[in-house]
């Protein structure tokens, strides 16, 4: 199935840049700047193309592969040139319009006017000039706009936003008023989010100065190169949290290896919680922290991803201290529909990264771009008096956000 599907996909891409490539030759083969053109298309289509059919001979895609040694350096090359072909169709359109309105149309306009200024008067032809020149501006001004929105976005997904809530739980045991949990969430360490990102986010979440960290999955990317730079970040974290730092699987730290992503931050301080419960002791009193695994579920729908999900919690459910709240780390905020009904007081979700672009704060606006996929998604919810939160998200698996920075959530708990 994956070699099909894979197969399809690398088949139309090729076609699809054939057919393109072949109508820009047909129309501008014959200007100068079109051997350097020629470059540029296939620099970026070729990679993306040779991906794909590597990917079809070995049955497996390449971010599955240990980055290191010569691997490494492939695996650094071909994720280096996917980003630009994900981001090369709207630089492309942008190109086609700059050579549009510098080259093409002026040169339409230009012998529009010689051919009428023969006959033409001299009030027509100052008209047609200032139309040209009108247009001109025009056609750039939007142009200018999607640049600088284009850079606001990117500069949009580096900002970090530290959301405070109070979140109520009637049975809260008194040692634990006034409790604070930070919940990160969804970090995707790797080519996109480095090294000076997360020291910088580090500052600011040592500075909110919360009791235990809660981290609810897509720590890793896609690939366990990364693992000891996530350790690293973890390790710095470490005493900032006097009551400790608690995590769960999320689909991505799924990719390559599951098992090492946890061994090795549980390693770095970050206790992973694996289907289990864990009890939290202040004083003689007790709190239930609960974690579930979100694994990738091979042929998934929805119906067969709550069924994984239930199985994971009915296991995670058997070490519960009876009588005492439950907070529950799970990816996937969308098991709140089943979750909801089930004897937990607060579930930590993030997956969704609020849909980084927020045409409305209003999050059930269809302009609320998540809002057409997902129920739950940002922010709190309530419902059948068990509560929700999802957070957007640290980091991301595309650097641009618009209306929906990135986030660091402190949780006060009261009761
Ligand atoms: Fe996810």
């Amino acid at each position: 199935m994956f070699r099909v599907v894979v197969g399809i996909a690398a088949a139309v891409l090729l076609f699809f840049h054939l057919f393109l490539f072949r109508r820009h030759k047909k129309r501008w083969g014959d200007r100068s700047w079109f051997a350097l053109f020629r470059i540029f298309y296939w620099s970026l289509a070729i990679p993306a193309i040779a991906y794909l059919l590597l990917a079809l001979f070995m049955g497996r895609s390449l971010f599955t592969i240990p980055a290191e040694g010569v691997w490494g350096a492939f695996y650094h090359l071909q994720a280096a040139m996917n980003y630009p072909h994900i981001f090369f169709f709207p630089f492309y359109f942008m190109l086609l319009l700059i050579i549009h309105l510098f080259l093409i149309w002026p040169s339409r306009i230009k012998s529009k006017i010689k051919t009428q200024s023969k006959t033409a008067l001299s009030r027509r032809d100052f008209l047609a000039k200032s139309t040209s020149a009108m247009l001109t501006t025009l056609d750039t001004f939007p142009l200018g706009v999607s640049l600088f929105s284009l850079g606001g976005m990117f500069l949009g997904s580096r900002d970090i936003l530290v959301e405070k809530i109070q979140i109520r739980i009637a049975n809260l045991p008194s040692n634990f008023e006034g409790l604070r949990l930070v919940q990160i969430s969804d970090i995707h360490i790797g080519n996109l989010i480095h090294e000076n990102y997360l020291k910088a986010a580090a500052q600011i979440i040592k500075g909110v100065k919360g009791d235990l960290l809660l981290v609810t999955g897509d720590i890793i990317d896609n690939n366990n190169y990364f693992l000891p730079v996530a350790a690293r970040f973890f390790a710095s974290l470490k005493e900032a949290f006097p009551m400790g730092m608690y995590g769960v699987l999320g689909n991505h730290d799924f990719i390559m290896d599951g098992e090492e992503v946890a061994t090795q931050l549980t390693g770095a301080g970050l206790r992973m919680l694996r289907n289990e419960t864990l009890w939290l002791g202040r004083g003689r009193q007790t709190i239930n922290l609960m974690g579930l695994d979100f694994p990738p579920v091979p042929r998934a729908s929805h119906h067969r991803r709550i069924k994984y999900m239930q199985k994971f919690f009915a296991q995670a459910k058997k070490s519960v201290k009876e009588g005492y709240p439950t907070i529950l780390l799970n990816h996937h905020p969308s098991d709140f529909e089943v979750l909801k009904n089930e004897d937990v007081d607060l579930v930590l979700s993030g997956h969704t990264h609020g849909g980084q672009f927020m045409f409305s704060q209003n999050r059930e606006s269809p302009l609320a771009l998540a809002s057409n996929w997902y129920r739950y998604y940002i922010g709190h919810y309530e419902e059948n008096g068990r509560q929700l939160y999802v957070n957007r998200g640290l980091g991301h698996w595309f650097p641009l956000r618009i209306n929906c920075p990135t986030e660091i959530t402190v949780i006060e708990l009261t009761s």
